[in-house]
């Protein structure tokens, strides 16, 4: 049985097989300490019988004062090996994540995905994520690459108010704006 534990420094030197699906966002090295070590609990590995590493998520809590929102998760990387996919790992990485959110009290959950990514789109659909608004070229490349921002309230959030704002439309981001994705 799949299990679940808190990534580990070392993990990073396992985990090539896993980034080098071209749907998984790879980050700078030091994207990944900074993770682990601010915000080490939302950081989590999901592991096979055999100690593989089936798949991890990253992702961050953020006090919302600068941008003048509620307390929120992102979720910044999720990925799982083509080994094990179809078996529910992502979802039990997700929900795992969304209840790590929920003991501080966290008003919800975000993340942004390239809009072709269609087997991610339908994972967030499936675990109740609504789309937001598109984020216009949000994904740096030739072309660039436009990102769907969803976001589900989490439990604190009974009348789902801060789903208020999803108007789905398409945005750019100002240069100047931190997404808060550390995407670059
Ligand atoms: C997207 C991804 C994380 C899904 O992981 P997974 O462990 O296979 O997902 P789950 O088994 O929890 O799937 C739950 C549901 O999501 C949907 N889903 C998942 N993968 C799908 C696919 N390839 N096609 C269609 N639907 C899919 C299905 O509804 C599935 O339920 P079902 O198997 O009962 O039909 C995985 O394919 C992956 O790592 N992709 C590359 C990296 C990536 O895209 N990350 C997300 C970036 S935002």
């Amino acid at each position: 049985m799949t299990c679940l534990r808190e990534m580990h420094l070392d993990d990073l030197f396992k985990f090539n097989a896993l980034v080098f699906d071209p749907f998984t966002e790879v980050y700078r090295l030091s994207f990944f300490l900074r993770h682990l070590a601010q915000w080490p609990d939302l950081a989590l590995a999901a592991v096979s019988p055999d100690g593989q590493l089936a798949g991890f998520i990253f992702g961050k809590c953020l006090d919302g004062l600068r941008d003048h929102t509620e307390l929120h998760g992102h979720v910044c990387a999720l990925t799982v090996s083509s080994d094990y996919r179809r078996l529910g790992v992502a979802s039990l990485l997700m929900n795992h994540f969304g209840h790590m959110l929920d003991l501080k009290n966290a008003w919800y959950v975000d993340l942004y995905l390239r809009c072709s990514n269609q087997a991610a789109y339908k994972l967030y659909c499936n675990l109740g994520y609504c789309l937001r608004r598109v984020l216009l070229e949000y994904y740096p490349g030739d072309p660039e690459e436009d990102a769907f921002d969803m976001r589900k309230p989490l439990s604190i959030d009974v009348e789902r108010l801060t789903l208020a704002l999803a108007s789905r439309q398409s945005v750019r981001l100002p240069p100047d704006e931190d997404s808060d994705d550390d995407y670059s």
